[in-house]
């Protein structure tokens, strides 16, 4: 008989909305507990593991926090680079997922097009998880829910869900990858979500579906809405959040970008026009550039972003623990 199929990772569509919570709460309980000083070490779940980290592109903190929260858990993070091993120049997908599941337990990839993370985990025998692709980016979006509940305790429920209802993000800027899962994390927790992109840089349709999709079975989830007017997204809004404008692998369209996103970066006086809420706070995945965000909310007391990239460290930390009971049982 077959072994039973791995729990992959590829995006937050494919968590249930208590799946979902449950990953932000173990994160915050793993925080907790070795910030309290309570634990002092976290138990080894990953003793003896390895656990494989396949880029392709450049990283700080998806590196740094997958490495650490590995290490923390006693197993061993082997980072390949993509000048390290064969796979791209002279090896297959195939080839390498089979050969590298077979001596590994997880394998975290971050690549290019989608298709290439969703192509290693179809032949691999341990789980893949997604640490960036052209489409998505769960594990900054388990990281960024962990942040916005710390920024907003009410959140928390007691039927272990997130309960988020009533809070406002406006996304202004690029429609990108980080995006993609954010939009999703909100519209499963309740959380109203207002994108403002340029014309030509919102979301593409099949996207839009997917976004509103996760809504199906959520008593009362987020809504998407859509514009191409900054203020308008902002409107009420509780949290502001961009990216860069420019992702990996877009470098060559730099000029014709900063001139479409002319008018969207986030200042003071523009989150005072749109009519954010009092107390509006700001996220950033980072890496950031001041073209998108200025400094003056960058580096403000309202600003989240260095508590949200640290939370990615926790996120990584709660997703390897919660499901490492043994790595072919994972369940999340
Ligand atoms: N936010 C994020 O994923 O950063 P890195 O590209 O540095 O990993
Ligand atoms: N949207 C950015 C995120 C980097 C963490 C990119 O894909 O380059």
């Amino acid at each position: 008989s077959q072994a039973a199929k791995p729990r992959h990772l590829m995006s937050i569509s494919d968590l249930t909305p208590s799946e979902f919570s449950s990953l932000v709460r173990n994160a915050a309980a793993r925080k907790q507990d070795v910030k309290s000083g309570r634990v002092s070490r976290l138990s080894g779940g990953l003793a003896g593991e390895t656990v494989a980290m396949m880029f392709s592109k450049r990283s700080t903190r998806t590196r740094v926090s997958t490495e650490a929260a590995v290490t923390m858990l006693g197993g061993h993070p082997m980072f390949l680079g993509k000048d390290d091993i064969q796979l791209g120049v002279n090896e297959s997908l195939y080839d390498t997922s089979v050969v590298i599941s077979s001596m590994t337990s997880c394998m975290v990839a971050r690549v290019g097009p989608h298709s290439d993370v969703t192509g290693l985990a179809e032949h691999s025998t341990v789980p893949v998880i997604n640490a960036l692709s052209d489409d998505f980016h769960p594990l900054q979006t388990i990281a960024d829910f962990l942040t916005i509940y710390e920024a907003f305790p009410s959140s928390l429920s007691s039927n272990n869900t997130l309960d988020l209802n009533g809070l406002k993000v406006a996304w202004v800027g690029d429609s990108n990858n980080v995006l993609f899962d954010l939009a999703i994390g909100c519209v499963k927790t309740g959380v109203d979500i207002a994108v403002a992109s340029p014309q030509g840089y919102g979301i593409p349709d099949h996207m839009r579906q997917l976004i509103n999709s996760a809504a199906n079975g959520v008593q009362s989830p987020g809504k998407l809405s859509e514009t191409t007017i900054p203020e308008e997204a902002i409107k009420n809004a509780d949290i502001l959040v961009t990216d860069t404008w420019i992702s990996m692998g877009q470098e060559a369209e730099k000029q014709k970008r900063l001139k479409a996103f002319a008018g969207y970066q986030i200042t003071n006086e523009l989150a005072k026009r749109g009519g954010a809420k009092d107390g509006w706070k700001f996220m950033h995945c980072l890496p950031r550039h001041p073209e998108e965000v200025a400094d003056e909310v960058f580096y403000s007391p309202r600003s989240l972003v260095f508590p949200e990239a640290e939370n990615r460290l926790w996120a990584a930390v709660g997703k390897f623990q919660s499901t490492a009971t043994t790595t072919h049982t994972w369940t999340i």
